[in-house]
């Protein structure tokens, strides 16, 4: 075994490691090809090593602390094993390692997804004592990588202000990148990480590596760099209050983490990335999303019967194709006509619907529209009858007060009780009428409550890890019970944008702020690891920008309406309806075509992007002005073949130039404005 080196390729993103004279795992190569080259007569001495644990390298952050059985808290692991295999798509690799001293095993497990040039990366220990142990930190996956001029890259920036970027050099020390609350984790940080070698990432060069932790809670990213240069990005479950007690036998395995590295900047990357979401992440990725109308913007909690049906009509001859019935429909004793109450009783409120929710479903089919049904399954407000019958059922600490949020408590999915109550509210939501298709399913608020009857007193602390466990597996079931529902994932806008979370629904709502200007924004963010396909964009009043420049910046991704129609003028209808138009016919080249950034409009009033396919049409083009400026715009080539005839089209909503023109030419009628452009093979 020592001197034993293993080669894993996951084509652009490979890693090699070796097994030092002492049995000791260390990474001798991390990155393209051309950094994963064999190196026979490798000094492992020089090398970092793959796991870094507590004990073992004393200056420096460990990827892996734990107390052993026998009180002591130093880990050093030696090589036992490694295992290959494979799975459909690609191979698998396992190296199975031992503490020295403590019965204490650590599995370091790799796929390679080659055809994405991915890798996928995760760690198990198991402890082999015969009396417990604790486990305070495991990460995932801990790269060790080079820090002169090296850069991070990240996202966050809570509520409505979801895929704001931070770029700043990899410092001295440790550089701690973590989210909270454990059900909104994304409005903290969002899953993607990036580490670049050469100053901060640009769009087509320079090597980088991506991170994400596929894990529905909360996340820590580590990024180090020692007082002699070394550096390691540490990522997994956020460990902070979350320590595993692990009886004799017992194991932990932390969720895995998706590596992608690029030699030329984001943008292929991101391309890769977005193939592996759409064909292994997110559910019926190859299904083309309907356009679809909401009426929360425009609405909030006043419904009532005539009114939906109204705006359902309005939504039908705008040509939207699914009506999506957000908050506010249910409720009896405690009618759910703000947030401070409801959440729980799940019955139809009469007042609003008379008649139940069957004749605006009805309406919604005749018109040619699936109908689509909001939801909360998770949480209950104070005043409903289903907390008043059963209190017990939510996350709290006897004797502690119960904090609200939103007026609202968590449900302690741990508790089985618990779980078939959120369970029953998707089925029975799903039981008011067969012609309900599509359900957003949302959660509003975050866990700062530990504390479940479920788990024995020594393990409260495994709650923020145990219930995202028993959240996803409720995810499980329902699509297994409701395959052909399309889900829609929300947590107060983007907070569940990770691909735990993802990999059981179909697409989500990517933010709340919808004002167009922002949304160029964050859209250019969330699209450096989501594809379109999944990025739920909507036409709203927020900034009370142009309707028709509202539709070319939600065109660029799962386009949609939350308007309402009744007291839109005539001219933007037919922007409207227009938008739906050209959105037909690129609608597979924004959701399953390859995103090129063309001119970032982050810190610039300038923004665009395109998406390329093959195929006809072969390119759609999006550019927008989004502050008046005295600036020149940078020069704007569609990423095609110079070398080829284009025939471009002006497609841009309400726009009087729309038709054929001869080149993309920056939008000149003052900020904001858009350009949509739809380009051809000339014939
Ligand atoms: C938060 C979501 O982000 C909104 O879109 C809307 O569904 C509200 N919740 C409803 O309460």
């Amino acid at each position: 075994m020592p001197g034993e080196q293993l080669h894993i390729d996951g084509g652009e993103t490979g890693l090699v490691l070796g097994v030092g004279a002492d049995g000791r795992l260390h990474q001798l190569g991390l990155g393209g090809p051309e950094r994963c080259e064999p190196d026979p007569a490798f000094p492992t001495a020089l090398f970092p090593l793959a796991l870094p644990t507590f004990g073992e390298e004393a200056l420096r952050e460990p990827a892996l602390r734990a107390t052993h059985a026998d009180g002591t808290t130093g880990t050093r692991l030696v090589v036992e094993a490694m295992a290959a295999g494979t799975h459909d798509h690609g191979e698998v690799h396992e190296v199975r390692l031992r503490d020295r001293v403590a019965p204490f095993e650590v599995v370091l497990r790799w796929r390679t997804w080659p055809s994405y040039g991915l890798l996928e990366a995760s760690s198990e220990v198991v402890n082999r004592a015969d009396a417990p142990c604790t486990l305070h930190q495991l990460a995932s996956t801990s790269p060790a990588l080079p820090t002169v001029g090296a850069h991070l890259e990240h996202w966050g920036g809570g509520w409505a202000n979801e895929w704001s970027p931070t770029v700043e050099p990899v410092g001295l020390g440790t550089r701690s990148l973590a989210s909270a609350g454990g059900v909104r984790s994304s409005l903290h940080l969002a899953p993607l990480v990036l580490w670049s070698l050469e100053g901060p990432p640009t769009e087509e060069a320079g090597e980088l590596l991506g991170v994400s932790v596929v894990w529905g809670g909360d996340v820590r990213i580590a990024a180090e760099r020692t007082v002699h240069g070394q550096g390691r990005l540490i990522a997994g479950v956020q460990h902070v209050g979350a320590e595993r007690h692990l009886g004799p036998g017992e194991s932990f395995r932390a969720p895995s983490a998706l590596l992608g590295w690029s030699s030329a900047g984001t943008g292929p990357l991101s391309r890769r990335l977005h193939r592996y979401v759409r064909e292994q992440v997110v559910r019926n990725g190859a299904r083309p999303r309907a356009i679809a109308f909401n009426n929360w913007e425009a609405m909030g909690f006043a419904l009532d019967a005539d009114g939906v049906g109204e705006v359902i009509d309005g939504a039908a001859d705008l040509g939207a194709e699914l009506f999506l019935l957000d908050d506010g429909w249910f409720g009896t004793t405690h009618p759910r006509d703000d947030d401070a109450a409801g959440l729980g009783d799940w019955d139809v409120d009469r007042r609003k619907f008379p008649d139940g929710l069957g004749p605006v479903v009805d309406r919604a089919l005749d018109r040619g529209l699936r109908f689509g049904l909001w939801i909360e399954p998770e949480m209950v407000n104070p005043r409903s009858e289903a907390y008043e019958a059963r209190p017990d059922l939510v996350v709290a600490e006897p004797g502690r007060e119960r904090r609200e949020e939103r007026q609202q408590l968590v449900l302690d999915l741990c508790q089985p009780e618990a779980r078939a109550q959120a369970r029953a509210v998707v089925d029975g939501a799903l039981a008011l009428h067969p012609g309900i298709s599509y359900l957003k399913w949302d959660a509003n608020r975050d866990l700062f409550e530990a504390g479940s009857p479920a788990l024995a007193p020594d393990r409260q602390s495994h709650l923020p890890i145990d219930r995202v466990h028993a959240t996803l597996a409720l995810m499980d079931e329902v699509a297994a019970a409701h395959p052909d529902v399309e889900l829609m994932l929300c947590a107060s806008g983007g907070g569940r944008s990770d691909l735990a979370n993802l990999a059981r629904f179909h697409e989500l709502w990517t933010s709340d702020d919808t004002d167009p200007i922002d949304r160029v924004r964050l859209q250019w963010g969330a699209s450096h690891l989501l594809p379109a396909n999944v990025l739920g964009a909507h036409v709203t009043r927020w900034g009370q920008r142009p309707i028709a420049f509202g539709c070319a910046v939600a065109m660029s991704a799962r386009f949609g309406f939350d308007l309402d129609p009744r007291t839109m003028t005539e001219p933007e209808r037919e922007a409207a309806r227009q938008a739906v138009e050209t959105y037909r016919r690129i609608r597979t080249l924004v959701q399953q075509g390859e995103l090129h950034r063309l001119v970032s409009p982050i810190g610039s009033p300038f923004g665009a992007l395109a998406y390329v396919a093959e195929g006809d049409p072969a390119a759609v083009v999006f550019a927008y002005r989004l502050e008046a400026t005295d600036l020149e715009p940078p020069s704007l080539v569609a990423p095609l073949d110079p070398d080829r005839r284009w025939v471009v089209e002006d497609a841009t909503p309400g726009d009087p130039q729309r038709g054929e023109v001869g080149e993309l030419a920056w939008p000149d009628a003052g900020a904001p404005s858009a350009k949509v452009w739809v380009v051809r093979a000339a014939p």
